[in-house]
This record gives structure tokens, sequence and C-alpha cells, in this order.
């Protein structure tokens, strides 16, 4: 067959690449006990309260789905006390990033991120042939919102940059930006018509860091900001698929033109109601964040294994071996972490937080590892 003619920016193009799933390891290497702490998930599971709805929704599913989400949209309006004219939903908070950069972008348009920014951004960009520009990070992999303010002062691409994309807290990293230097940057940029500055919040909820704030208490002040949030993670509905957009209501407008009416279906809404609902679960899976981070801390502090403190549900840490030696001898021993070449790491990996039984055997599998893989 003749090679299909495609535009060079599908050809090279990348997919994202997801955390390997439990049973392909499984299948893979004869093992049955497998742990997975590759993907940000919520270890707590499924929060009861989530079940019984679905339950009761399920004898309802020959119906189609609200493509209003009124029911979704007034739990969330309670909960982040939002107006609804200023909120949709999208399948998952990836598809709100894909819509908004084909909404905002035109083929030749610029997204501006940051390096070692969440890779969705760059593949949803790269698909719809939109450029990418980068901004070098400040030491510590820490956001440098100089370092994109300069960008978009100088640099001759700047004028075609239609979207800014600030993970607060990024993946993978795990770092966050000080509301300080958000709202120094909104001054200048905050109420611009050329351009929306996006924050994607998916980690908001574990945030621990006293100045840090969501840029939703931003939003009446500066038209430009755009909030993403994902009710995969704290939330627990990471296989239902529910993101939340929060933006002013002519962006809104423009997202709901454009998605598919039932983007959403209605399990996933269904689900999400009750999940916003339930305040316990959200606090346990805080907990339970934090007291995990902390030992993965003090346990790569005794490894003498270099980390960088995250804000999130995960940490990322320097085996100082060969990254795919060591992905190979945990996978070996069922457990699955994420290497993260995809991003330009050479040596680092990075571990979700999980149950503490998950984590002390994540601890000794890594302690292993490390024992028999030379530093390279
Ligand atoms: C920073 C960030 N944004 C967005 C997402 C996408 O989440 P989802 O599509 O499950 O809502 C992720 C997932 O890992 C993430 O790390």
């Amino acid at each position: 067959m003749q090679a299909m003619k495609l535009s060079p920016e599908i050809a090279t193009l990348i997919p994202y690449k997801p955390g390997k799933p439990i049973a392909e390891t499984q299948r893979e290497y004869g093992i049955q006990h497998v742990i997975k702490l590759a993907s940000n998930e919520n270890p707590l599971g499924t929060s009861p309260k989530v079940v019984q709805s679905l339950q009761k929704a399920l004898t309802q599913q020959h119906r189609y789905p609200d493509p209003s989400f009124f029911e979704l949209l007034e739990a969330v309006a309670k909960k982040w006390n939002v107006s609804k004219s200023r909120l949709s939903v999208g399948n998952g908070s990836n598809e709100i990033i894909d819509l908004l950069i084909r909404i905002f972008c035109e083929p030749g348009d610029q997204i501006l991120t940051t390096d070692k920014a969440f890779v969705a951004y760059a593949v949803c960009a790269q698909a719809a042939r939109v450029g990418r520009i980068h901004s070098p990070l400040a030491p510590g992999y820490k956001l440098d919102l100089q370092a994109m303010t300069k960008i978009l002062l100088e640099d001759s691409r700047a004028e075609r940059v239609r979207l800014v994309f600030i993970p607060n807290p990024n993946n993978p990293t795990g770092t966050y930006t000080p509301d300080s230097e958000v709202q120094k940057f909104l001054q200048q940029f905050g109420n611009d018509p050329n351009r929306l500055i996006v924050f994607d919040e998916a980690y908001t909820e574990y945030v621990r860091a006293k100045d840090y704030q969501s840029a939703l208490s931003h939003m009446d002040k500066y038209s430009s900001v755009v909030v993403i949030r994902t009710l995969s993670k704290a939330y627990g509905l990471a296989g239902l698929r529910v993101g939340i957009l929060a933006a002013q209501p002519e962006v809104i407008d423009y997202y709901n033109r454009v998605r598919n009416p039932f983007n959403v279906n209605d399990l996933a809404q269904v689900a999400a109601v009750a999940a916003l609902q339930d305040d316990e679960f959200i606090r346990r899976s805080v907990e339970n964040n934090s007291q995990g981070l902390d030992y993965f801390y003090s346990e790569l502090k005794k490894m003498q294994i270099p980390f960088v403190e995250s804000q999130a549900n995960f940490v990322m840490f320097d085996t100082l071996r060969e990254v795919s030696k060591v992905n190979e001898a945990l996978l070996k021993r069922g457990v699955i972490l994420r290497p993260v070449l995809n991003y330009g790491f050479k040596t680092e990996m990075r571990m979700s937080v999980g149950l503490p039984e998950e984590n002390r055997t994540a601890i000794q599998a890594l302690k292993e590892v490390f024992a028999e893989i030379k530093e390279s």
C-alpha cells in the first residue's frame, strides 16, 4: 500500500502513554498480585455513595444523558461557589484541554506552557496543528511565570499564543505556583482579549502549601481566567471520565457549541453528583494522601534518593539508575510505577500514593531493585 497522505503534525504525533494496566502486567509477567501506583488514581476506590447512586441509575440507561448537565452543574455551582453560567463539563479534563485548543486556536497559532508540563497540552495542540512553546523552568522544577512573561512580551511567536496552560500543581513534577506569582501574572495578562490563561487544577484538593490558591478566586477580576478541574483524582471517578470547566459565559457558550451534546454519559453524571456531595470521602482521600506522601519522603530520604516535594497525589524521584532497568525489575515484582522518559527526564520515575500497604510494598520493591541495579 502507498503511504497515506498525512499532515506532518499527525504523522509524527507521539500519543499520550497511560500507565500500564494491572491485567496486562499480570498476563505478561505471569503474576497474580500486582499493585499499580502509576496513574495518580484514588487508592480508596469508588465512594460507596457513588456506587449506590450508580446502582439506582443502571435501569435507566436506554435514555440519552442530559446534554445540559442540569443536576451536575447545580452540584458543582454549589460546591465551588461558581455561577452555572460559568460552568460546563467534559469527558475527563483531557477532553476539555483538547476542545479548548480546537476552539480557540487555528492551525499555525501557538499554545504556551512550561517545560515538563502535563504532556496532554502538547499532544492535543500538535493534533490540531497548533504550535507549542515551552518556557524554561525555575530551579527545583518550578513553573516560572516570569519566564512565561518574558516570552509573551519578547518572543516573536507570542502574537499567535491563544492559550497559556498553567498546570497548578503540575504533573509529573508535583510542583505548584504560589498565588502571589499567579496574581502578578494576571495583573499583566488577565484581561487581555487575545488569549486565555488556563489553570489546570487536577490536583487542587491535595495541595498543602499555604501560599497556594485556586484560580477560581480570580475569575471575577480577570476575564481571561479559565479553570479546569477533574473528578478523576480526589473524587475517585477516573473510569467514568468527568472534567469540569469554569470560565466566562462567553467561553462556556463556545465550548458548548463545539462539544458533542452527549460527551458525558449518564452514569458519569449521576456518579459525579454523588461524588461532589460526599465530603467525607474527599477528606479521607486527602488524609490518606498526606500520610502516604510523608511516608514516601521519609523512606526516600533514608535511601538517599532525591525527590521533588509534591502538592499532588504522587512524588517524582530520581532513581539514579537506568530507568528502563528499574522499571522492568519493579514489574517483575508486581509493582507498576511510571517512568517519565516522555517528559525528557532520563532517570526519574513518578510514584502515586496508594493505600498504606501498597506504599510499603512499593518502597520494599524499590529497596530491592536499588540493591540489585547499580547507579549509572
Ligand atoms: C495535570 C493534569 N491535567 C489533566 C489530567 C487529565 O485528567 P482526566 O482526563 O482524567 O480528567 C491529568 C491526568 O493525569 C493531569 O495530571
